[in-house]
């Protein structure tokens, strides 16, 4: 496809009428295939022209990063504040796209008064099932999915220690996957209309991991524990990925009743001495995309595909990798499109 100035893309896309015209923009895409293809971002980041622009041109759906996490939501004890996911809400409205939740449960990313704080079980049971009411029914209505529980399994398939389970626990230590069930049973009553998911990380596969989350979600479907998805999220890392055991995983996900959405998809990349990743790597990220969107988009169970960020610009592999990897995401640092994006389009427009 084309690849103007990446400020004068839309116009050149919404002027052009000729058989040279480029392709659909991504949003178009996803909306014709009716796909969800989101993204997570920072609300700070709004009010710079070239990220809003390209955010609400290309994606019909948004996810707060960071913004409705326990150390956003709860800085302070005994406080809740929303500032933060509120603004990424109203831009959501503004430019009518679909807000994702994220997260209501996790043993990481909490304020240290919640870390620290020497909570009884009953204090923590009770300090959760406010938080989890007041912040789903602060976002009624605005937030359509919601990952209630956030990475609760180590890669072996057994429950993480976590405040939330064991250390000391909500009341539930060393009853499995109790608490997560509580959870959800929370969220449920805090808001019967949002769409429940418990999201995870290196499960996107067939492995130890993928066979405990399919286990504990096959059983909550059976004992109709209130839960309507799976979040995979596929951080990945490996240019030569196999995607069939994804696909396989998928399928069996849903054929539990469930809805899978990719949740935080990016393909990071060694970067040289000056930042920069190699032409041949970013063509085969291109294919990894591909082929994760297409495993998604030929089972009409997995309804959403979401990318950890848009831009090269702003993505949370520097930091992570320290400074090794980067070029995960569909556009550059100048929010030029890359060959993922132009993937990622083509995948989405084949959708049976
Ligand atoms: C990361 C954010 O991208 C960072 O900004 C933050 O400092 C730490 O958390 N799995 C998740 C996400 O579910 O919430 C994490 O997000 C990335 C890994």
């Amino acid at each position: 496809m084309l690849n103007p100035c990446p400020n004068f893309r839309w116009l050149v896309l919404f002027l052009t009428t000729t058989a040279a015209a480029p392709s659909l923009l991504l949003r178009q895409a996803a909306d014709q295939a009716q796909v969800l293809v989101g993204t997570a971002v920072r609300p700070y980041l709004l009010s710079d022209a070239a990220y809003s622009a390209t955010l609400s041109h290309e994606f019909n759906m948004v996810e707060p990063e960071d913004a409705m996490k326990w150390w956003t939501v709860r800085h302070t004890a005994g406080a809740f504040d929303f500032r933060e996911g509120d603004q990424v809400v109203q831009f959501a409205l503004a430019h009518r796209m679909k807000v994702r939740g994220h997260c209501l449960v996790w043993d990481h990313n909490n304020p240290d008064w919640l870390a620290q704080g020497h909570f009884t079980p009953t204090q923590l049971s009770q300090l959760l099932q406010e938080h989890i009411a007041t912040v789903m029914k602060h976002y009624s209505g605005q937030v359509f999915a919601w990952d209630v529980v956030n990475e609760a399994l180590d890669e072996n398939g057994h429950v993480k220690n976590s405040p939330w389970y064991n250390q000391p626990g909500v009341g539930l230590s060393d009853k499995g996957t109790a608490y997560i069930e509580q959870a959800f049973r929370w969220a449920h009553e805090a808001d019967p209309q949002a769409l429940l998911f418990y999201n995870e990380a290196e499960g996107e596969g067939l492995n130890h991991k993928s066979d405990a989350i399919y286990a504990m979600l096959k059983d909550f479907k059976q004992r109709s524990v209130p839960i309507d998805g799976v979040g995979l999220q596929m951080h990945v890392s490996q240019p030569d990925l196999d995607t069939a055991p994804i696909a396989a995983n998928i399928a069996r996900l849903t054929a539990l009743g469930l809805q899978v959405h990719i949740t935080e998809l990016d393909v990071s990349l060694p970067l040289d001495s000056s930042g920069h990743a190699q032409h041949s790597d970013l063509l085969r990220q291109a294919e990894v995309y591909r082929r994760i969107v297409r495993a998604c988009v030929q089972n009409r169970g997995c309804t959403a595909i979401q990318t950890w960020g848009f831009t090269d610009k702003y993505s949370w592999i520097g930091s992570h990798s320290h400074g090794t990897r980067g070029a995960a995401l569909l556009f550059d640092r100048t929010y030029k499109p890359k060959p993922a994006y132009d993937a990622m389009v083509e995948e989405i427009s084949r959708k049976p």
